[in-house]
């Protein structure tokens, strides 16, 4: 029988009570039914500020259908845990997937922790967490990871072992962590399951990929801070419209339904706050809003705003005969692309946005969204193609941004993104069309950490390059993550790469390396 999305309400109810306060099941559970490591998912943390964390887990065999359970979870200074600062319950309900998420408050502002969760005589793996330094505080030094795209059957997750050497105080997610496929041509490792279409079968799709030893390691290391992309629901969505699929296998009759399906999952699936679904509750009325869009402070260093491109924004432009899909497209052709009214953020979203980069105290201000932010015209010479599904199809968005940027005199701007499965470097605009205007702030596009480049992109990057000359790196070839290593004076950008992304023990080396000076919008290549 499948499950269907619980109850708006119900969910908020359950996941503010399962996450905050010691709410005790009825009847005990039987330590004897344990015949299975109830931690096979791992352990994550995520959500830090100051004096906080969310622990999260989520229990993972099959007794498990249908009973609640109470967890114990401890916070401890030392990795033995002899000495504890922080201990508590948390439950595990069905409705939630058997998910936890324990919201942990009243640790120490920047130091680290380890943290474990108990099920009966089950213990889970110990995972390494930190809280952040307060935000009146002035922290020498941010070395934090991005990432991106790691579907299953193009690869294996090297580049998360590599990554785990890194010493990050956090890592941005920026979306694609499942994809909704039932498998692709020439497959590393297959997906279970067939097209993902509901709450059960994304629930098992989030439960594959948390089964990887590499993902869980890298989860364990230090707290992340996700976005998500078209992936976590269907490829090529916008808002409430439905995206692509094979019909009937990979669409469904009622899309909003299936969105907060997915939501409901990635939810129960990843290290973030119950205050992300009370926070949406006034969305209730067009389906299902969860607001993950944010702002976190790392003391006065940096500010790590993370954008939601996906659930707010207007239809793509110039679809093809009002079929979804992204597509590249002549501007020229194409009266709709110029309305400056489209929003790829969403009016509410924009606000915020606008806000919180006006009030923002941080010295560097670093954006996390979901794919590249200067345009990239595919057409050599005269002429343009360009992608409609990204911020080329928003550029009214995207002005209103870099306006922002300009107005607000936003402190050190730097815009990290993911989605195009490639690396890409460059200066944030003013007027991309016009190259003598303003360098506003600097771009890292990474590449993807399994996900596939097109066949064609590799022999095309330098034509790409040439074009688009604001972009001042570019490379299809390779899969693997970025480290912004941010101090009050510099930023340092490492692109690290995995020979081969098909082979579970490759090796990885740096790609290249960028700094940019404070105050100024440079990127200079090491
Ligand atoms: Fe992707």
């Amino acid at each position: 029988m499948p499950t269907h999305p619980t109850d708006r309400r119900q969910l908020l109810r359950l996941a503010a009570a399962t996450a905050t306060t010691l709410w005790l099941p009825r009847s005990a559970w039987s330590l004897a039914r344990l015949r299975h490591n109830p931690f096979a998912l791992g352990v994550a943390s995520g959500a830090p500020t100051h004096d906080g964390v969310v622990l999260w887990t989520r229990l993972a065999f099959e007794q498990a259908q249908g009973a609640e359970f109470t967890l114990r979870w401890e916070v401890a200074n030392d990795e033995g845990f002899t000495r504890i600062a922080r201990s508590g319950q948390v439950q595990a309900v069905p409705a939630l997937g058997h998910a936890v998420h324990a919201e942990v408050a009243g640790l120490e502002p920047d130091r680290w922790y380890f943290y474990r969760f108990m099920l009966g005589e089950a213990v889970s793996p110990v995972g390494r967490t930190r809280t952040f330094p307060r935000p009146d505080a002035s922290p020498a030094r941010l070395r934090l990871g991005y990432a991106s795209c790691q579907r299953w059957e193009h690869g294996y997750y090297a580049a998360w072992r590599h990554m785990r050497a890194e010493q990050l105080d956090a890592v941005m997610f920026l979306g694609d962590y499942i994809y909704e496929y039932p498998g692709a041509q020439q497959a590393v490792r297959a997906v279970t399951g067939g097209w993902v279409r509901t709450l059960d079968e994304y629930r098992a799709r989030y439960a594959l990929h948390r089964s990887d030893a590499d993902l869980q390691a890298m989860h364990a290391a230090c707290p992340w801070l996700p976005t998500w992309d078209d992936h976590e629901v269907q490829n090529d969505y916008a808002g409430l419209h439905e995206g692509t699929g094979v019909p009937l296998l990979g669409t469904v009759d009622d899309f909003p339904a299936r969105r907060a399906a997915a939501y409901q999952a990635w939810y129960e699936n990843m290290p973030v706050r119950a205050a992300m679904l009370t926070q949406g509750l006034a969305g209730l009325a067009r389906g299902a809003e969860l607001r993950i869009y944010q702002q976190v402070p790392f003391g006065r260093l940096a500010s790590l705003h993370l954008l939601d491109g996906r659930q707010y924004r207007d239809r793509q432009p110039c679809l093809k005969d009002g079929q979804p899909g992204g597509r590249l497209v002549d501007p020229a052709k194409c009266r709709e692309w110029a309305d400056p009214q489209r929003s790829y953020l969403g009016a509410a979203q924009e606000q915020w946005l606008d806000g919180t980069l006006a009030r923002s105290g941080g010295r560097w201000n670093v954006i996390g969204q979901q794919t590249l932010f200067g345009p990239r015209d595919a057409q050599p010479g005269p002429g343009q193609r360009l992608w409609n599904d990204g911020w080329d199809g928003y550029a009214g968005n995207r002005k209103r941004v870099t306006d922002a940027l300009q107005r607000h005199a936003v402190s050190n701007p730097v815009l990290l993104g993911g989605d195009v499965h490639e690396n890409w470097v460059g200066h944030v605009k003013a007027d991309y069309a016009d190259a003598t205007s303003a360098t506003v702030g600097v771009e890292f596009c990474g590449t993807s950490i399994s996900s596939r480049a097109s066949a064609s992109a590799v022999e095309k990057t330098p034509e790409r390059l040439a074009e688009n000359p604001h972009f001042v790196f570019g490379d299809a070839q390779y899969r693997g993550y970025g480290v912004a290593e941010f101090t009050p004076g510099r930023l340092t950008t490492t692109l690290r790469a995995v020979q081969d992304a098909t082979k579970a023990d490759s090796d990885a080396f740096t790609l290249a390396r960028f700094e940019v000076a404070a105050g100024r919008p440079r990127i200079e290549r090491q």
